[in-house]
């Protein structure tokens, strides 16, 4: 273990939509059998985006928790990245319309990082570096994953659909979880197992494809990391961790990854495990679906928020994987009250308050989003934090205060 400080996240913020579709419902609507969408893709919910909603109204709302959860008005942050596969502008990045809405001060880098559902994590990884580097001279990166995952409508992807941000706030004195300093095992290549054309606001997948990619990427990622610590007494490799947080597009690649994790372990019964190792950090992912670049984060803080005290001062395995490829396996020790302060943000209460869809609902808000980046703003008034509409070639979003 590398003995640099204890930089890492500080504090963290999620948001999700207030709608979401219960999977049984989808799988009646479409003729399948609510297993395979429940025990099958280990799905049970969805998150499904407003009218009003997009990838900058989830990453405020999520950037504001994070402030508010570490004490900060803004003024200590330096850096503000938002990493997402569902930008709203080609030239704009959604760092800066979150840079205006939380009214955040000027003296700080602002950007949008992308590779698919790893591009939060190339930017917490820079991140880090920076502040560890002493160039950001006590100051913090604020790090939003973003995204809204779309596939179309009675395709296979529609059931691992999903909408969220987390936000991640990283300190040289962190109070979550301290990242462990050069620890990262990397795996990329070119491939198409996702991707989302420019035409397109809906995501093209070669599904059964992108499971192996994940496989292979999370094995070579695997053994990247392997081959940089130091050994320990324990049995397997991966019994070093309390538990180990994977991308969650379904709940069910989770089970897949960690079958695979522990069989490169050695472990002639690689699910064993699983309910010990896994199962805390896929209650939220359950419930509000795949959110691509923040899934990872979903699962870490599902993780923070159910694992228990009994997690702190334990080391935890992180795995991110962003389709196209790149992949990264690196770890961290959760801090002492930690728990506490990720139970105190009432995601659980927050997400049982939630508003259920009828499918017909769901569908005209899918399609009634087809045509949001186009429609005109209207009167200017609407929630805070809102997305309004486009004027003058602009988009437009309420003001918190409005
Ligand atoms: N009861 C219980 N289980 C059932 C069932 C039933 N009635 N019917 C089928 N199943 C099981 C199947 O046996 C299968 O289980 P296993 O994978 O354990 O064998 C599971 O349900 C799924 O069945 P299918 O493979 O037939 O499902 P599908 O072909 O309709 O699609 C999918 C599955 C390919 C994952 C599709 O949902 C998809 O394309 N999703 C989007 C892509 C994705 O998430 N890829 C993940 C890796 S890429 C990544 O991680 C990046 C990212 O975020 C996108």
């Amino acid at each position: 273990m590398s003995m640099s400080p204890p930089v890492g996240i500080d504090s963290l913020g999620v948001a999700f939509p207030s709608q979401y579709l219960e999977l049984a419902d989808l799988a009646d609507a479409r003729g399948v059998a609510p297993s395979k969408f429940v025990d099958g893709l280990g799905t049970r919910r969805m998150a499904v985006p407003g009218e009003d909603e997009d990838t900058v109204t989830l990453a405020a709302r999520a950037a504001r928790e994070a402030l508010a959860l570490a004490g900060s008005n803004g003024e200590d942050v330096g850096l503000l990245a938002v990493g997402t596969e569902t930008a709203v502008d080609h030239s704009k990045p959604v760092a800066s319309f979150v840079q205006g809405l939380l009214q955040l001060p000027r003296a700080m880098r602002v950007f949008e990082t992308k590779h698919a559902c790893y591009g939060g994590t190339a930017a917490l990884q820079l991140a880090l570096d920076w502040i560890r580097s002493g160039s950001a001279r006590g100051k913090k990166a604020l790090v939003i994953c973003s995204d809204i995952a779309r596939y179309g409508l009675r395709t296979a992807g529609e059931p691992t659909q999903g909408a969220g941000a987390v936000a991640l706030l990283l300190s040289e004195a962190p109070r979550l979880v301290a990242l462990d300093a050069g620890m990262s095992g990397i795996f990329s290549q070119d491939v198409n197992d996702f991707w989302r054309p420019l035409y397109s606001k809906d995501a093209q997948v070669d599904g059964h494809f992108s499971v192996k990619c994940y496989l292979e990427a999370l094995e070579g990622a695997y053994r990247g990391y392997q081959g940089l610590a130091a050994p320990t007494a324990h049995a397997r490799f991966s019994d070093r961790f309390a538990a180990i947080a994977y991308h969650v597009p379904y709940g069910k690649m989770a089970v897949k990854a960690h079958r695979h994790l522990r069989t490169l372990d050695w472990d002639p019964a690689p699910d064993a495990s699983f309910e010990r190792l896994v199962a805390p950090s896929l209650h939220f992912p359950a419930e509000i679906g795949n959110v691509y670049t923040g899934s990872l984060y979903l699962a870490l803080t599902s993780l923070l928020a159910s694992g228990g005290e009994g997690l702190e001062g334990q080391q935890v395995g992180l795995f991110s994987y962003g389709s196209g490829s790149c992949a990264e396996f690196f770890s961290g020790t959760v801090l002492g009250g930690a728990t506490a302060r990720v139970r105190s943000l009432r995601i659980p209460e927050r997400l049982a308050a939630r508003r259920r869809l009828t499918v017909p609902e769901y569908e005209a808000v899918m399609v009634s989003r087809e045509e949001m980046d186009a429609r005109p703003a209207g009167d200017g008034k609407g929630a805070p934090f809102h997305y309004l509409g486009v004027a003058a070639h602009r988009r437009t979003y309420a003001p918190a205060e409005s």
